[in-house]
């Protein structure tokens, strides 16, 4: 498995803003977005293309396309909508599924509660978005799920992880030797009591969308 914590300045700025009690909802989506772009140009390092010829105004030469069929986006509902938009920016041509899936407040398990993919992934590459990385159990079971379906390869994009999250990704997975790539943001300092991470940003969804 393959972790990658993206350092950079403008990734740094943006994600001092968005960790700001005070920045709004319609700024956080903005920036949320602005974010997903300058991760996904780093999780995208390994994306499927092939050779093509072709024909600029001045001579013939040759280049390259992204290979077909399309990777796969999957946001996990409902902070991973937030990542999407930034993300398919990127990738126009990308297919996107969904995977709703919510952790009990208490046991801190994920459980499935929508699903909107391709009955078969055989062979594509999957991009899994959510921006918390906490206690990484959402993520095992997306990751377990896509794999099922076929997947070839999978890089999930978060905008912050905590050590724990990515230490419960790595001993899921230890002993299966998957093409699995984390691309993060920050690793954050740790998990608090209650799962959010610290110092990280409170509740994704919430900022994102307000409390319902
Ligand atoms: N999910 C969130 O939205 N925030 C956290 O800190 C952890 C999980």
């Amino acid at each position: 498995m393959k972790i990658n914590i993206v350092e950079h300045p403008l990734i740094a700025h943006k994600l001092t803003l968005l960790r700001d009690k005070n920045t709004n909802s319609p700024t956080f989506r903005q920036l949320t977005e602005e974010l997903v772009t300058l991760l996904a140009y780093e999780a995208t390092r390994d994306i499927s293309v092939v050779p093509i010829n072709i024909e600029t105004p001045v001579s013939k030469t040759s280049g390259y396309e992204l290979s077909a069929p399309p990777p796969v986006v999957v946001p996990i509902l409902r902070a991973g909508l937030g990542m999407l938009e930034g993300m398919a920016k990127l990738i126009p041509t990308a297919e996107i599924g969904f995977l709703g899936m919510i952790r009990d407040h208490d046991t801190l398990q994920p459980s499935t509660y929508a699903n909107r993919l391709p009955e078969d992934l055989t062979g594509r590459q999957c991009f899994i978005l959510d921006p918390m990385l906490a206690t990484g159990g959402t993520l095992i079971a997306a990751i377990n799920f896509l794999f099922d379906k076929g997947a070839r390869d999978i890089t999930a994009i978060a905008i912050l992880a905590a050590p724990e999250g990515i230490a419960a990704v790595e001993k899921a997975f230890a002993d299966k030797n998957l093409p699995i790539t984390i691309v993060a943001g920050s690793l954050d300092e740790k998990l608090n009591e209650k799962g959010y991470i610290v110092p990280g940003l409170g509740d994704a969804g919430d900022r994102l969308y307000g409390v319902v």
